[in-house]
């Protein structure tokens, strides 16, 4: 049996994508599979955490012992996670949720006869989750990040966690073809306010076992 650096801990953990729906056929979202957020719930239930899986739409199996909440939006991601966040000792944000979402949901489905060729899609920004629950005055967890980034990806994830008042962020390069989305690999730079670490490329349910006990140790202390 692995350690059981989370025992008597309530993780949080956000994971796959968010979907905005144009109309009611159609929708914005990205390529995130789920898998790096699941293979972490995973891992921190091994560890001896009570967890809270809040997952966007994917298709994948619940693992043991995790509690699952399914939602699509983005804006039912930041209430699952806000209510789940206030008994939560520990938050993990490795959902990849969408940026903006269209200004207005079309009640039918968008004709093509209905605009000019270069109809614009009118966006507003989303919530930001993440920084949502690392902003609170009270009832905080410990907050961890994703940054997945296609360049520059140490300088964009450090400036990441400092605007978003992370604890820790996970910085992920996103143009490498053997990790990032999708992937059943992925290598990763843990960032904090002391330093960074390097964690090679390995498969993503290597790799959050690993994750969890850099966290663990981070977040309560050595055992
Ligand atoms: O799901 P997989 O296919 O396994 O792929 C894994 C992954 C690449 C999606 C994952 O490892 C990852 O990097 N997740 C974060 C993806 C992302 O959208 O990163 P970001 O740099 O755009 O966002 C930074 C952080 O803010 C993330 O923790 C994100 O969850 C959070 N965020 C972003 C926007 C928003 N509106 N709310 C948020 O909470």
């Amino acid at each position: 049996a692995p350690e059981q650096v989370l025992q008597g801990k309530k993780v949080t953990i956000t994971a796959g994508p968010t979907r905005e729906a144009l109309d009611p056929v159609r929708y914005l979202s990205n390529h995130s599979s789920g898998k790096m957020g699941f293979a972490i719930a995973a891992a921190a239930a091994r560890a001896g955490a009570e967890v809270i899986l809040i997952a966007g739409p994917v298709r994948l199996a619940t693992p043991a012992g995790v509690t699952r909440v399914d939602v699509t939006s983005t804006d039912e991601m930041l209430a699952a996670a806000e209510k789940a966040a206030d008994t939560s000792d520990l938050f993990i944000a490795a959902a990849a949720v969408v940026d903006f979402r269209p200004a207005v949901v079309a009640a039918q489905k968008i004709k093509k006869e209905a605009g000019s060729d270069s109809d614009v899609l009118q966006l507003v920004k989303n919530p930001d989750i993440v920084a949502a629950i690392a902003g609170r005055k009270s009832r905080r967890p410990f907050v961890v990040g994703f940054a997945a980034e296609t360049e520059k990806v140490i300088e964009h994830a450090r400036g990441k966690r400092t605007r978003k008042n992370l604890d820790m962020i996970v910085a992920n390069d996103v143009s490498d073809p053997e990790g990032g989305f999708n992937s059943d690999r992925n290598q990763v730079v843990v960032i904090d306010r002391e330093g960074e670490q390097a964690l090679p490329l390995a498969l993503k349910t290597e790799l959050a076992a690993q994750l969890i006990r850099l966290i663990a140790e981070k977040a309560f202390g050595s055992p």
